[in-house]
């Protein structure tokens, strides 16, 4: 299994010192969740920062805006070293041209999907994108609980991702433990985010062991 720990549950009084640890650890890449304030109630951290963790990271960069006009921010993303840039389904309205624009940029496209985003809204462009990001919480805090309807979302996602000959994998999003992981494991995930299941246990190392282990 590939992870990606959620940085939004680290210390951000000892950014430098978590991202150190993940630096350390074996996880695959260091998920970037940026929230606006409009798209989702909350607001994480914006580009200044971005360009700190960059600076530390030695992890590619699987980056999730939660905001609103991403395509605006294609080249901003880039030059933080995003190795992923995921956008939000329900923020695009000209998702094809967002996800060229992304390619274009050098980055690989992911689009994300809402809980309540069904997966047949992505069947004219799962063919272009290199991952697709299904949430399995709403979107704009960590820490809260799994929403199990997303087990069949993935089932389905699944399903046409075979039919239309996508290359895309599957990450996905919010209230992941060893529990809900393994589920998620069963139904075929590729990537999974954690933020509060690594950065609260009192061994992060060892979360990331157990989830990579599943
Ligand atoms: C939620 C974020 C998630 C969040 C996941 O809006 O997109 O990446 O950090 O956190 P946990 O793993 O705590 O649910
Ligand atoms: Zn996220």
């Amino acid at each position: 299994m590939l992870v990606s720990p959620s940085l939004l549950s680290a210390d951000f009084g000892n950014l430098k010192r978590d991202i150190e640890m993940i630096n350390g650890s074996e996880a695959d890449m260091l998920h970037i969740d940026v929230m606006d304030g409009v798209f989702v109630p909350n607001i994480s951290f914006g580009f200044p920062v971005m360009k700190y963790i960059q600076k530390v990271s030695k992890k590619p960069l699987d980056v999730h805006l939660m905001i609103v006009e991403p395509q605006k921010f294609v080249s901003e993303v880039r030059d933080c070293g995003a190795e992923i840039m995921n956008v939000h389904y329900e923020t695009c309205v000209h998702l094809n041209r967002t996800v060229q624009q992304i390619k274009d940029a050098g980055m690989k496209a992911g689009v994300t999907l809402n809980p309540a985003t069904p997966v047949c809204m992505l069947r004219d462009i799962v063919a272009d994108l290199d991952l697709v990001l299904l949430m399995s919480v709403n979107p704009g805090f960590g820490g809260q609980k799994f929403i199990p309807g997303t087990l069949r979302k993935l089932e389905e996602l699944r399903r046409l991702i075979k039919e239309t000959g996508s290359g895309a994998v599957i990450e996905i999003d919010g209230g992941v433990n060893m529990e809900t992981g393994r589920l998620l494991k069963d139904g075929g995930a590729d990537i999974l985010v954690a933020g509060n299941y690594i950065f609260s246990s009192p061994d992060p190392l060892a979360a990331i062991h157990g989830l990579k282990q599943l």
